[in-house]
């Protein structure tokens, strides 16, 4: 089944450029097990210096970034504290009780943005036989399931300093972070200072084929390698990706504000559809969620109808659909879209 022309289900299905796959032919590579693989070693020093950090990890997925660095932070029966939405309890296959045999404490919020009292009021007492640890306190940015939404700067030294306080691991989630950063105007070393440990996605907005990139301390990224190879994620000749990763960082930072635009000019449009309800009342950067309860279709049915119109868009529940702007759509192809969902649901 081939894909349908407007793809709008997420930004992890940008397609490698000319441009892109043409610094990947042309890469220097080696053994990254080694540390021989020059173009892994950029890409590396890039991340690091972006994000503020003595060291960086490639890895082949974010998945894999938040899992080895919870596996660093914690022991068995620790706790990471987290938004009830966050990746790592809802899409990583039960990644942090299987693999870091640590609990998770959901908090509840509208965005995904949580605050400091919350933390506070989650934070289990430092000393018991009966609690479990408080251990990380991780925070997506931007928010996924909380619509795109990005953390303000405020926010994030209240949270994490609370953390610091109680002696736990602060951990950014950073698939987006590179939206997050283009939006608010927030630098991404500003953000990461704040973060022992830190990663972003390559695969997303960024238009890379595969991989992130985990950042932290010296003494974090030995002990992350460790879980690297444990895992299976330690690669050879991976400089062929990681040039895809360089380019990305060189050349597709800034056009992310594009994504955002046209996510903005989606939902107006859509806004306008009877019986589309927008969630969240607000698109920040270019995740788009909207409601279908009204239109008297299930959100499958309504992806389904859309197919039909070689559209594609995510059902996220049974009533919620998410349509996500990337490098592989433009404008036009957006109002395109937004005319399609307009005829199925009427
Ligand atoms: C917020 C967030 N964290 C982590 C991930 C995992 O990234 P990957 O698909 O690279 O494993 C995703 C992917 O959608 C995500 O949206």
């Amino acid at each position: 089944m081939s894909a349908p022309r407007i793809d709008l289900y997420s930004d992890t299905h940008t397609l490698p450029t000319p441009a892109m796959r043409q610094a990947m032919a042309e890469a220097e590579v080696g053994d990254e097990q080694q540390f021989e693989d020059p173009t892994v070693n950029k890409l590396c020093a890039m991340v690091a210096e972006l994000l503020g950090q003595e060291d960086a990890v490639f890895l082949p997925s974010g998945t894999m970034c938040n899992q080895i660095a919870f596996r660093v932070h914690c022991q068995p029966g620790d706790e990471i504290i987290l938004d009830y939405t966050a990746h790592p309890i809802n899409a990583e296959a039960g990644g942090p009780s299987a693999l870091a045999q640590a609990q998770t404490r959901a908090l509840h919020t509208d965005l995904g943005i949580f605050t400091a009292d919350q933390v506070r009021a989650a934070l289990r007492p430092a000393s018991g036989r009966h609690t479990p640890r408080s251990r990380v306190l991780s925070v997506e940015n931007t928010t996924n399931a909380g619509g795109g939404s990005v953390w303000p700067i405020e926010d994030i030294i209240a949270v994490t300093a609370v953390a610091k306080e109680h002696g736990m691991a602060a951990h950014m989630d950073g698939a987006r972070l590179m939206n997050a950063v283009v939006e608010s105007g927030t630098s991404a070393t500003e953000y990461g200072r704040h973060f022992d440990s830190i990663w972003l996605d390559l695969s997303k907005g960024l238009g890379c084929p595969v991989g992130g990139v985990l950042a932290g301390s010296a003494d974090f990224i030995e002990q992350a390698w460790r879980f690297k190879q444990q895992m299976g994620g330690a690669m050879r000749q991976a400089g062929i990706i990681a040039a895809a990763g360089v380019y990305a960082l060189e050349h597709n930072v800034d056009r992310l504000a594009e994504d955002h635009e046209n996510a903005r000019a989606f939902c107006r449009d859509i806004a306008q559809i009877p019986g589309i309800k927008l969630l969240f009342d607000r698109c920040q950067t270019n995740l788009v969620f909207f409601d279908v309860s009204e239109t008297g279709m299930d959100a499958a049915t309504v992806a389904e109808r859309l197919r039909a119109h070689d559209v594609r868009m995510g059902a996220m529940g049974p009533h919620r659909i998410r349509a996500v702007t990337h490098l592989d759509v433009d404008a036009e192809q957006l109002a395109e879209a937004a005319m399609a969902l307009r005829e199925v649901v009427s």
